[in-house]
């Protein structure tokens, strides 16, 4: 397979005159404008008729989650379930065999996850956490789902070229079959339990309009009378790019994470090392000073304020009262989510056990359905 490995174009805020007649860029700015507007819609409406949702989203489980996971989904998770929606989460354990041959110690990740989930307020008995590999019906939706999208489209999203390029300069290897094909299973993902609202990062958005894509062919294809699918629609996060202590995106694989099941101890060291800038006064710009910035979104999460609030309250104390504040506000913040957590990992393998094996079966019971009426669309009952 010849793929053409390309940077990603960096998405660009609108009104950048730097990029201004780049037609890609506009494409994408007028892509991003579109989902901001329809996501906002998807907010008031959701808060209208919880009930009418159903969210889809999940988690790759290469290690357990960390503070950026927390600020970037998990607390919309729990907001969105708490609010009424059905909410479906995956623990997409056939992601990890995209870019790796050693898995690691899967079970023991899968539930690390899961007690994360848990300890974050995940409730099991309102929502559904299932893992990939469980279901197998929807994964067999993934063949006839690949025929419907060319290897031309897979090339050009921006997210397989960019996990291609990262992949490439982390292990010198080569895309696998299943990296190039992985919007097609998130698809699948989504679309075997009619998941209608998926809460992506901007920079996921070609995955949502991959699904769409294979929806919308679908219902041309196979259910041209009465649509199958819905095109489901992204809730865009608000919230923006965590970042770690080295002032780069919060990531495992970087090793600049605060886990959420990290210590005390742990959590007062990492914010010891934590970046800040040399301006003495303490505010909020988010776009001067990402690393301040940073700081201030995680210290008001826990804090219970906004930003620009905790940055007044610092204001002339500077960095190193605010690092001592947001270190107190996340130590006593997550001191519930801790708590919880040992409780439940006390008895990790039976409580885990017990929530997959629920939501598998829950998960198998509607992918068996949705498969079974995918096959009398498709005229494949024999
Ligand atoms: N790729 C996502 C991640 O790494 C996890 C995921 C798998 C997902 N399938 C999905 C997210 C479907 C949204 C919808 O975090």
């Amino acid at each position: 397979m010849t793929t053409t490995i390309t940077t990603p174009a960096t998405p660009t805020p609108p009104g950048d005159a730097r990029s201004g007649d780049n037609l890609a860029d506009r494409h994408e700015r007028a892509t991003l404008a579109v989902a901001r507007r329809r996501s906002a819609e998807l907010e008031s409406e959701i808060a209208r008729d919880p009930g009418a949702f159903r969210v889809l989203t999940g988690d790759r489980p290469t290690g357990a989650l960390h503070l950026g996971h927390l600020l970037a989904t998990l607390d919309s998770r729990v907001r969105l379930q708490d609010a009424g929606v059905e909410v479906v989460l995956v623990i997409a354990d056939y992601q990890v065999i995209t870019d790796r041959d050693e898995t690691g110690d899967l079970p023991a990740v899968v539930r690390e996850v899961v007690l994360d989930y848990l300890a974050a307020g995940i409730d099991p008995a309102r929502t559904t956490i299932f893992t990939h590999s469980a279901v197998p019906a929807l994964n067999q939706l993934l063949l006839p789902f690949l025929s419907l999208v060319t290897v031309g489209e897979l090339e050009r999203n921006p997210t397989v070229k960019a996990e291609a390029v990262d992949a490439a300069r982390r292990q010198g290897r080569d895309m696998s079959g299943l990296l190039f094909t992985y919007p097609v299973h998130q698809a699948a993902d989504i679309l075997f339990c009619h998941g209608d609202v998926v809460p992506v990062g901007a920079d996921q958005l070609p995955h949502l309009e991959a699904t769409r894509t294979v929806a919308r062919r679908f219902n041309q294809r196979y259910a041209a009378a009465r649509p199958y699918f819905r095109e489901p629609d992204a809730l865009l996060t608000p919230s923006l790019t965590v970042l770690g202590n080295d002032g780069a995106k919060m990531s495992k694989s970087r090793g600049n994470a605060l886990e959420l099941r990290a210590t005390e101890d742990e959590t007062v060291r990492y914010f010891r090392r934590a970046r800040t800038d040399s301006e003495r006064h303490i505010t909020y710009e988010p776009e001067t000073r990402p690393d301040v910035a940073n700081l201030l979104r995680i210290g008001a999460r826990f804090a219970g304020t906004t930003p620009a609030e905790l940055a007044e309250s610092v204001g002339a104390a500077g960095a190193g009262r605010l690092k001592q504040v947001v270190t107190e506000a996340v130590v006593e913040g997550l001191r519930p989510l801790r708590e919880r957590r040992r409780d439940l990992a006390a008895d990790a393998p039976a409580v885990v056990g017990d929530v997959l094996a629920r939501g598998n079966a829950h998960a198998n019971a509607v992918a068996d359905r949705t498969l079974a009426d995918v096959r009398e669309l498709m005229g494949t009952v024999y």
